[in-house]
């Protein structure tokens, strides 16, 4: 029988080689840390700002966001095993929620410098027929901006999925008013 992992180090490396052997390595290895370099760089983030996480599924982005320095929290509904094991393991903290069309965050007793969601899947309705519509939006983007330091940022990649249904063209044009930058399913508010 394998020896059982003792060390925090030892359990994580685990998690990636099961990760790995779902086929998940390439994933891990250079979409995570693609994006997380580029937000990082786009943002221009100092050290110690303060970055929250919507669906931040097992942490990826956060963990590395950690190393650069930056004082994180997640948000995520906590369904699954394996992303809560590797949020514990990251060392990472998060909160546990479930986002729905017109209810509030709840308070994290802070604001943020960043609020990103990276393929956010929250914008939907519970059976998955349609994306939130124009007024589910604003109601969450109005607070979200409730979260924001005042030179705040967000930066939302939306999971628009295959024929695009959960980000329809009124979506990008309601983003685009409230002065966005969207580029494909990226979605950034800042200066
Ligand atoms: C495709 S995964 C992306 C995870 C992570 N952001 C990443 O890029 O690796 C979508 C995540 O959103 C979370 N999620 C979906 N609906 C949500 C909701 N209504 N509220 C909070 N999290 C949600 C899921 O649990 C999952 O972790």
């Amino acid at each position: 029988m394998a020896d059982k992992p003792t060390t925090p180090d030892e359990k994580l490396q685990n998690e990636f080689n099961r990760w790995a052997q779902a086929g998940e390595g390439e994933k891990m290895e250079f979409h995570h840390l693609d994006i997380t370099e580029k937000t990082l760089r786009l943002m221009d983030l100092r050290p110690g700002e303060r970055v929250l996480d919507l669906g931040c599924g097992s942490g990826f982005f956060l963990f590395l966001a950690k190393q650069f320095g930056h004082a994180c929290v997640g948000l995520d509904v906590g369904d699954f095993p394996l992303s809560n094991e590797l949020i514990g393991l990251f060392g990472l903290e998060r909160v546990t929620w479930r986002i729905r069309a017109f209810q509030p965050l709840p308070d994290f007793g802070r604001k943020f410098d960043l609020i990103t969601a990276f393929s956010a899947a929250f914008n939907r309705t519970e059976d998955e027929s349609r994306g939130w519509n124009a007024e589910e939006w604003k109601f969450f983007l109005d607070d979200l901006d409730r979260h924001l330091t005042p030179d705040g940022e967000i930066l939302l990649e939306i999971n628009s999925g295959k024929d695009k249904r959960y980000f329809p063209f009124e979506i990008r044009d309601l983003f685009l008013k409230r002065g966005a930058r969207v580029e494909g399913e990226r979605v950034f508010f800042g200066s």
